[in-house]
């Protein structure tokens, strides 16, 4: 079990939207919290409300797209709230953009700020944590990582999203021997900012904030025609639920378990039919010694 209370949390993109909702959660759940954003002002919002109704939380600027920035967002939060434990590495972006149309700029921006930005998250608070032998890593990942197709246009957001669950999975391995658990939080369709206007989050290095027309969801992924989206505060008890048993993955649209299980034995079945039948026509393919020997180390 992952502990809560008593805890001091860490929420990036807590300014907003899912961010938001996990930061006001964990604050009810006795939690301590920093309110990390690229948005300032919507951070100390959050962490204004938080402490109106009885919390301690405090808000630091951060872009996750620098280590630097996170590096000092971390001392201000370390400073307020003491060693922090549990890490929410939630700040994302998006765009709604076919592929060949993205400037790169908007390619390099929605990968790093997805995927790179979790990375340096993970890595900046990883050593307090190993030290203590107590932490959880909550990254938000997405549905859109796990179903090709879920959101039509998402090229680099879903590389990046698939990404963090590898990252999430992989990490939990070489974290367990100090009792650090990690959870890919794989979000449904929540009511946030996320479809409003990304632009203003682009950080200066990738071409700085732009104001781009609101995108209309027009449910045209093939998770439903009638996607629901969830209220933030909704969704975050059962997020954290999942930390607190510590589950590789948290989900928050239970029906959405048909389409993942069609999607998967699809893959499995098919791919698998095919390699068999590749077996028995040509035979196994021969062992490469180096590659048992390596399979034989500790490591495997
Ligand atoms: N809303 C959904 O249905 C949904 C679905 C799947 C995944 N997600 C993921 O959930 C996470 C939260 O998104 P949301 O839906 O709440 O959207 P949101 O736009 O309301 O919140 C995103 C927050 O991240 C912050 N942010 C953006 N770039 C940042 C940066 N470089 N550094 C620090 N903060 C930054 C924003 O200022 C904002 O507060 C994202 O990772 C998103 O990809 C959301």
């Amino acid at each position: 079990m992952t502990e809560i209370a008593g805890k001091a949390a860490v929420v990036t993109g807590g300014g907003s939207g899912i961010g938001m909702g996990l930061a006001k959660e964990l604050a009810r759940q006795g939690a301590t919290v920093a309110v990390a954003d690229i948005l300032l002002d919507n951070a100390e919002n959050v962490a204004a409300e938080i402490r109106a109704a009885g919390g301690n939380a405090v808000a630091v600027h951060c872009d996750v797209c620098e280590r630097d920035s996170i590096h000092r967002m971390k001392q201000a939060a370390t400073a307020a709230l003491g060693p922090i434990q549990l890490v929410f590495a939630n700040a994302g972006a998006t765009s709604f953009t076919p592929l060949v149309e993205m400037s790169d700029a908007d390619v390099d921006w929605i990968v790093h700020v997805n995927l790179m930005g979790v990375m340096y998250t993970t890595r900046a608070f990883l050593p307090e944590m190993i030290a203590a032998r107590d932490g959880h890593i909550c990254a938000t990942a997405s549905m859109a990582g796990l179903l090709p197709g879920w959101l039509p246009e998402h090229v680099p957001y879903s590389a990046a999203k698939a990404g963090i669950i590898g990252m999430m999975m992989n990490v939990a391995v070489e974290l367990k021997p100090y009792n650090i658990h990690t959870t890919s939080y794989c979000p449904g369709g929540v009511a946030s900012n996320m479809k409003a206007n990304n632009g203003r989050y682009r950080p200066a290095r990738f071409g700085g904030p732009e104001e781009v027309a609101e995108v209309q969801f027009t449910g045209n992924s093939t998770a439903h025609s009638s996607l629901a989206f969830y209220h933030p505060e909704a969704v975050a008890p059962m997020v954290l639920d999942a930390v607190r048993h510590n589950r590789a993955f948290a989900f928050d649209h239970a029906d959405q378990r048909r389409l993942f299980r069609e999607t998967y034995a699809n893959v499995v079945e098919a791919c698998y039919d095919a390699t068999e039948q590749w077996e028995r026509e040509h035979g196994l393919p021969p062992a490469n010694p180096t590659g048992a020997e390596l399979l034989d180390s500790p490591a495997f």
